[in-house]
């Protein structure tokens, strides 16, 4: 692997030109509730990382344990963890951590741009990609305030619009489980700010067909802007044909999502991106990049996304396991969201999903402890190691003996 040169004893402190950029993006005025919403994208994550900070390093093994002697199949992390070669490109530039990581941030962008066929000036760099969804919240609701999704689906976007003061259409999602492309398409209006489509759909797991995604995005974004959070994209069987960065190419007025946390297996990293037209880009990256990004992470970004062959590795023993997990649903005869293509499967549980994730905790494995409106007996259940399907299961088992 080819190191970048990217330590640069030169970089300005980003320190001094924060408040510039808030009043620039708009965000100089507000609240300290609204700025706590910002950090709070990450909640979990930071009361873990306080609680491991104030132990004793000689405790620090424990940190690789489950803190709840539980199977952690709650979050559609990826337990199969980073690439050897990004924890490698970590190591090295571990002492590197005093600066600021700018130039670090402009070669990553350079390299995603290669890797996409755009330009570096339309990938935006964050601390993970929900940082980049908090702020599009913020934005819809700065401006027209009225987006269109659906339920269930990925909250990021839809919570901060709401939380901002945006109004949120959630059409219901078809027969199937999809997104109602036809109907989310009936109801843009001039006024629609943008449409949120999560591809594939957390918490259902299903894929939109590439060409009526391409196809509907392509029509819709002549009205409104049209979001795509492709956090499991990589994950699915028809990938890379099913991502919609050609929209962007086009000059679509699209923006497309990534993430580090799931192919990558790099979610405590804290890394994603943005795709998408340069004057959005300018002003999303203005508010998102504030402080910069995470230097490890950057670097360990740089090398995961060299690693092609670890990447296949990666999405086929996900599936793998996947398949395990429909099979073991499938044979206690539950339904379930068909073809599920992230690391998760959605299911109907036949009980209110609180009964059902209490019942797999006595059982030894945490799923999701959360419901999305009109799917209460409804739970996601994530996928990991070989052993965390065998856990999860014989958990499932024992709920249903
Ligand atoms: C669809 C989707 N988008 C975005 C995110 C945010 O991920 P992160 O902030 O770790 O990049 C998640 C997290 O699970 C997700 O499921």
């Amino acid at each position: 692997m080819k190191t970048p040169d990217i330590i640069d004893p030169d970089q300005p402190n980003f320190a001094s030109t924060r408040r510039g950029w808030l009043k620039t993006v708009g965000l100089g005025g507000m609240s300290a509730g609204a700025l706590a919403l910002a950090g709070g994208c990450a909640t979990s994550a930071t009361t873990e990382t306080a609680a491991a900070a104030a132990m004793p390093t000689d405790h620090l093994p424990d940190l690789t344990a489950p803190t709840d002697g539980l199977v952690r199949l709650s979050s559609n992390e990826n337990p199969f963890g980073p690439s050897p070669k990004a924890v490698e490109a970590m190591s090295k530039y571990l002492e590197y951590t005093a600066r600021y990581a700018d130039k670090e941030t402009a070669i990553l962008a350079e390299q995603i741009a290669e890797i996409e066929g755009v330009s570096a000036d339309q990938v935006v760099i964050s601390n993970g990609s929900s940082p980049i969804l908090m702020v599009y919240g913020y934005w819809i609701a700065t401006n027209g305030g009225k987006l269109i999704t659906s339920m269930a689906t990925y909250e990021g976007v839809p919570r901060s619009a709401e939380y901002y003061g945006a109004e949120v259409d959630y059409v219901p999602l078809t027969a199937d489980y999809d997104f109602d492309l036809d109907a989310i398409a009936a109801k843009v209006t001039p006024e629609t700010t943008a449409v949120y489509i999560c591809n594939p759909n957390n918490p259902v797991g299903r894929v939109v067909d590439a060409d009526k995604l391409y196809a509907f995005a392509k029509e819709v974004s002549k009205t409104t802007q049209v979001f795509i959070d492709e956090a499991y994209i990589e994950l699915s069987d028809a990938y890379p044909a099913n991502k919609q960065t050609r929209l962007i190419q086009e000059g679509s007025n699209v923006v497309v999502c990534r993430t580090f946390s799931k192919i990558h297996g790099m979610a405590g990293q804290r890394l994603g991106y943005a795709i998408l037209p340069k004057d959005a880009a300018a002003s999303l990256g203005a508010a998102v990049r504030l402080g910069g990004v995470n230097h490890l992470g950057q670097i360990a970004g740089m090398a995961s996304l060299k690693d092609t062959e670890n990447l296949e590795k990666q999405r086929l023993q996900i599936a793998r396991e996947r398949l395990k997990t429909v099979a073991a649903i499938e044979e206690l005869g539950l339904t379930y969201a068909k073809n599920p293509q992230g690391n998760f499967v959605y299911v109907d549980t036949g009980m209110p999903f609180k009964e059902f994730a209490d019942k797999m905790a006595a059982n030894g494995v945490r799923v999701a402890g959360r419901a999305w409106p009109g799917y209460e007996s409804w739970s996601r259940i994530s996928v990991g190691l070989p052993s965390d399907t065998d856990a999860c299961v014989k958990a499932l088992k024992a709920v249903y003996a």
